[in-house]
């Protein structure tokens, strides 16, 4: 494989190509073991599937991924739900010997047939329940047993899971999923998305039903002492050379450690013949911005009111500790109280968040920063 795919592939990154998050397997392993469901949450490509593609195959158990982002209705939802079991069902199938029946059993309710073609073997259920929720429940908890029948633990993902929150059924989804998952004892569920406030709702809300379901875990950005080795790796694999400590540094204040545009960059920079200098760290980074300017920076930029814009690009330029300060809200000629106000909408939407280093408030996209930071108004 070549180097580029082996540290820096695009997707979802495992095995060599993923960085650290040590405490973040450890957390999870430590809850997958006392069966205590996690809810993960993180700005959008920040490594969340990553982490939980690396954490299953660390695990070596088998596992469903279910990915909700398309969700239309309750319907979208079971279906889903009900092709992810079937999958992990039909996996684990040709391992066993005798008690399949047994398993087959644990899902009579369901109507499970076993369809074998050159793929092999494969279970498909026809539910007969009227409801999605009743037919999602009464699957989980099947699940759950068949798991228990087997002596087989299952890591059960729903990604993108704060999509059920807008669908109309919402309330008693969230019922009918908190009643299995409550039950279960051999499937660890972890629900991940991006939307943390809907996420937060759903299960911070004590009248939501999922209220305390879980142990809530958020994803930040990779620390650099964790980067700084995985970098100097992959030079030496890609120039059997070092790649300078100037050249590094660079590419970790350009990207501000955003997983996604870090290896964005760094694709771009394992192409060249030699370890790149600085300096072309640097304009490799501009060159990458120009072309997503075009792309949809300029779109996203477009969007925002006049004092949003005033407030990420005086965000851009000067990273600050106090926004609703004298000194701050004087250079950006805004009321301290419509800087809270920019302040809580910006944080909301993902276009600003606070550093856990240098305790600072950034804007999130290192790409948008870029332009932004471009502004003359502060010159
Ligand atoms: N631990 C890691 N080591 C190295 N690169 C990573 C790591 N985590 C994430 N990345 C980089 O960030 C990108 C986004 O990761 P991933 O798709 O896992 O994020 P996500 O939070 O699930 O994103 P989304 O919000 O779009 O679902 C990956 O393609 C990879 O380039
Ligand atoms: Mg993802």
């Amino acid at each position: 494989m070549a180097i580029i795919e082996s540290y820096f592939p695009t997707g979802i990154v495992t095995g060599s190509a993923f960085c650290n998050r040590e405490k973040e397997r450890e957390y999870l392993k430590r809850r997958f073991e006392q069966n205590a469901h996690v809810v993960l949450m993180s700005p959008r490509r920040y490594g969340k599937s990553s982490l939980i593609a690396q954490f299953t195959l660390d695990q070596q158990v088998p596992s469903i991924s279910v990915d909700l982002l398309p969700a239309t209705s309750g319907k979208y939802v079971k279906n889903a739900i009900v092709d992810g079991v079937s999958q992990v069902i039909s996996n684990l199938m040709p391992r066993l010997k005798s008690p399949k029946q047994k398993m087959m059993n644990c899902f009579a309710r369901m109507n499970p047939v076993i369809e074998v073609s050159v793929l092999g073997q494969k279970i498909k259920f026809n539910p007969d329940e009227k409801t999605a929720e009743e037919t999602i429940m009464k699957l989980l908890l099947n699940l759950d047993e068949a798991a228990g029948s087997l002596q087989q633990s299952i890591i059960f993902v729903i990604d993108e899971f704060q999509q059920i929150a807008t669908l109309e059924e919402a309330h008693s989804l969230e019922a009918s999923i908190r009643h299995a998952v409550e039950r279960s004892k051999h499937v660890f569920y972890i629900f991940s998305g991006s939307n943390r406030t809907l996420l937060e709702e759903m299960f911070k809300d004590k009248n939501r039903p999922l209220y305390h379901l879980c142990d809530e875990m958020k994803l930040n950005r990779i620390a650099k002492n964790s980067y700084v080795p995985f970098i100097k790796k992959a030079a030496q694999k890609r120039w059997k050379n070092e790649l300078s400590d100037e050249s590094i540094e660079t590419i970790l204040e350009v990207t501000e450690r955003h997983p996604y545009y870090l290896n964005r960059l760094c694709r771009m920079l394992w192409d060249e013949d030699s370890p790149p200098i600085a300096d072309v760290v640097e304009s490799t980074w501009l060159q990458y911005v120009e072309v997503q300017k075009v792309d949809w920076i300029a779109e996203t930029i477009s969007q925002f009111t006049a004092n949003q814009r005033a407030m990420l690009a005086g965000l851009a330029k000067f990273p600050e500790k106090e926004p609703m300060g004298r000194a701050f809200s004087n250079k950006l000629t805004l009321a301290a109280s419509s800087i809270q106000r920019l302040l809580g909408t910006l944080i909301k939407k993902d276009f600003i968040y606070k550093d856990q280093e240098d305790e600072c408030y950034h804007v999130l996209n290192p790409a948008i920063k870029t332009v932004l930071a471009k502004n003359k108004y502060f010159d």
